[in-house]
């Protein structure tokens, strides 16, 4: 199954196009806003009538002509100034669903030139608990990296930590005279953060500690062995709190380079853009200036310091060279928030001068908001970290569950509580445009009505009970028939599956996926509000299940994209 039917009718109406001596290339067809009179429609002609100054309606008539529906679609039928709109023909549908019911991709085609994609995302800082900011990074780019492998790209997820800074000179000042190992033993990174914080305080009454933590820093900028330990340390300590946080996540990543694995090459790369003029020398420091860029004109990308540091900008940068020169990828993408946009803008500019041929992408996104809408807090005013939030995530799924289903075995309620809580905080992220400041609710992201993952995973198991009532018997594939507008309307929503997934990656939408997957859930439930399954006969009766099992399909690998799981019950 390698088509969708919005990939059928274009096929066809440039066929048409071309028969009628028309541009085919201009033939786009697209799904219907309003199916009362299409599925899909295409303004074809009435763009190329007004670029020929021709009357539309009678270049659609002669469109809709020469179109050959195949036994796809009948022929187009011309409406308002100039539209064509097309209804899918029945039989068709139906032995479409049928395919896509014995399809594992569920009927999305594979990218036609598959792509080697570097994503960037999570890259959470050592010693600092990740927070609620770094949910969004980690969530989206999971997602990301899902569809691109499952459309064919070659994906490689790289971690990139921040591992590597000044934070560490007061860290390390810390650890050697105000360390609590007790305290670390319990929690290494709420320990951490508390020695950055006090350190932090005890510089602004002592100069002293100042000099003494900048001191540590640069010794472990210059490789001093006991410095070099204790770092190791905290990298080790604080990566193990997030290596839970991404196992409970299901996120996994291919490669975990920190921003100290580019320290070396920094030095040489400054020097190496100094020569080669992309870089100047002003007032001590070093900036990549970009006269000609209007946004950037008075913004040039600073690399290093006129006190010799090096900065994040210079980091990217070598990290933009590793990447090129390692898996000489089609395109990285990096999934950070909003704030950064100048940072990757300026990153981007001036691997341009570079020569790097890579497609860069800032796939930014906007806050998570309190229920204040104001940006996420705790009552104590800190970042909410992420762990607290998906034990409580699950806590709260748990009641939700005990009050829905209080007989389900107890092992059984904790996988479930599991699966809903931490799809709810999943799907609640994905289901937003990612550039929304989002408020952040539970009751509003667990709630089993609107777009919501409880909502589609209760979908999911409503469909799997009609089989469990059935008993064990498979939906055999044989013939179908659609005759009632709600079957019509269901398998269309879930052949449009495979026009929907490919979209998500042209602007890094997830929520068009989601958006996708809700109206599918709510065309089945239209659907079987409307028809009897079990209590139908005949080929009626097979149908409809065929159509509750390609539910069940399309809502399944749909949520899987998504890194959501679904329950058998809930
Ligand atoms: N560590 C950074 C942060 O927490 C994100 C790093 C994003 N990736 C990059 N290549 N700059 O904000």
């Amino acid at each position: 199954m390698n088509t969708t039917p919005q990939a059928e009718l274009t096929r066809r109406l440039r066929a048409a196009l071309a028969a009628c001596g028309l541009p085919p290339e201009r033939g786009d067809v697209v799904a219907a806003a309003d199916t009362r009179f299409g599925d899909y429609q295409a303004n074809a002609a009435m763009v190329l009538a007004k670029e020929a100054k021709a009357n539309p309606r009678q270049l659609a008539a002669q469109i809709s002509e020469a179109f050959d529906g195949g036994g796809v679609c009948a022929r187009p039928e011309i409406a308002g100034p100039g539209f064509l709109n097309f209804r899918l023909n029945p039989e068709w549908t139906a032995r479409q669903l049928l395919a896509l019911v014995g399809d594992a991709r569920c009927g999305v085609p594979a990218a036609e030139s598959p792509q080697r994609i570097i994503i960037d995302f999570s890259s959470p800082n050592i010693a600092k608990p990740m927070h609620v900011g770094h949910i969004r990074s980690t969530i989206l780019g999971d997602t990301l990296a899902r569809i691109a492998r499952f459309l064919g790209h070659e994906v490689v997820t790289d971690n990139h930590l921040g591992d590597w800074g000044t934070q560490f000179g007061k860290v390390l000042y810390g650890w050697k005279h105000l360390l609590d190992r007790d305290a670390l033993q319990r929690d290494p990174v709420g320990e951490m953060t508390r020695l950055y914080r006090d350190v932090n305080a005890l510089e602004q009454s002592d100069p002293d500690v100042h000099r003494a933590a900048r001191d540590e820093l640069v010794k472990l900028q210059q490789g001093d062995p006991e410095n070099r330990a204790i770092w190791n340390q905290l990298v080790e300590l604080s990566w193990a709190e997030f290596q839970d946080i991404y196992d409970r996540l299901g996120v996994r990543f291919d490669e975990r380079l920190g921003e100290s694995f580019y320290d070396p090459a920094l030095g040489p790369l400054v020097d190496k853009l100094l020569d080669a003029g992309i870089a100047q020398k002003s007032e001590g420091a070093v900036c990549v200036f970009f006269p000609e860029i209007p946004a950037l004109a008075d913004k040039p990308c600073l690399i290093r310091k006129s006190d010799g540091g090096f900065l994040y900008a210079t980091t990217d940068l070598a990290t933009i060279e590793y990447r090129v020169e390692r898996w000489a990828p089609h395109a990285v993408w990096y999934v950070t928030g909003a704030p950064q946009q100048l940072h990757f803008q300026q990153v981007f500019a001036a691997a341009a001068r570079m020569g790097i041929p890579t497609r860069l992408e800032h796939i930014a996104f906007g806050s998570i908001l309190g229920e204040d809408h104001k940006l996420m807090k705790t009552r104590s005013g800190d970042n909410v970290p992420l762990r607290d939030l998906l034990d409580e995530a699950v806590a709260r799924a748990r009641a939700m569950i005990e009050d829905k289903n209080p007989e389900l075995p107890d092992a059984e309620k904790d996988r479930i509580s599991r699966i809903v809580g931490l799809g709810a905080v999943k799907y609640a992220e994905l289901s937003q445009h990612r550039m929304t400041d989002y408020v952040f609710s539970w009751s509003k992201m667990l709630s089993l009505q609107g777009n919501t993952a409880p909502y589609l995973q209760n979908a999911y198991v409503r469909v799997r009970s009609i089989f469990r009532k059935l008993g064990t018997v498979p939906v055999e594939a044989k013939e179908v028939r659609f005759t009632e507008a709600t079957e019509l309307a269901l398998a269309q929503k879930l052949l449009q599956f495979g026009e929907v997934v490919p979209l998500v990656l042209h602007e890094f939408r997830p929520n068009l996926l989601a958006n996708h997957l809700f109206e599918a859930a709510n065309a089945f439930h239209a659907f079987y509000e409307a028809c009897p399954v079990l209590k139908a006969e005949g080929i009626t009766r097979h149908s409809r299940l065929v159509l509750c099992d390609a539910t069940a399909h399309v809502l399944k690998k749909g949520l899987d994209l998504l890194g959501v799981e679904v329950p058998e019950r809930m």
